[in-house]
């Protein structure tokens, strides 16, 4: 599961799984990864409990949508 207090914490923080921040993930993207699985795969890491999944999506899109703005969980928009 992700750890959202760890998460909150540190808003650069994205998968707490995984210990990915948002410059690996960039990092990722940059190199042009842009599926969940593959971003995820790309620092040899896999994907857990998946909860950072609206995350990793809002940085390759921009599309926030259907996160918790807020804590950039996947949800159905609870903020
Ligand atoms: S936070 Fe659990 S897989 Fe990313």
């Amino acid at each position: 599961m992700m750890d959202i207090e760890r998460k909150k914490k540190d808003p650069t923080l994205v998968c707490t799984c995984n210990d990915l921040y948002v410059e690996d993930i960039q990092e990722a993207i940059d190199d042009g990864e842009q599926d969940y699985d593959e971003i995820m795969q790309y620092h040899y890491t896999q994907p857990r409990c998946g909860d950072c999944e609206c995350h990793v999506r809002y940085l390759v899109t921009g599309d926030n949508s259907r996160c918790d703005i807020k804590e950039l969980v996947c949800g159905e928009n609870k903020s």
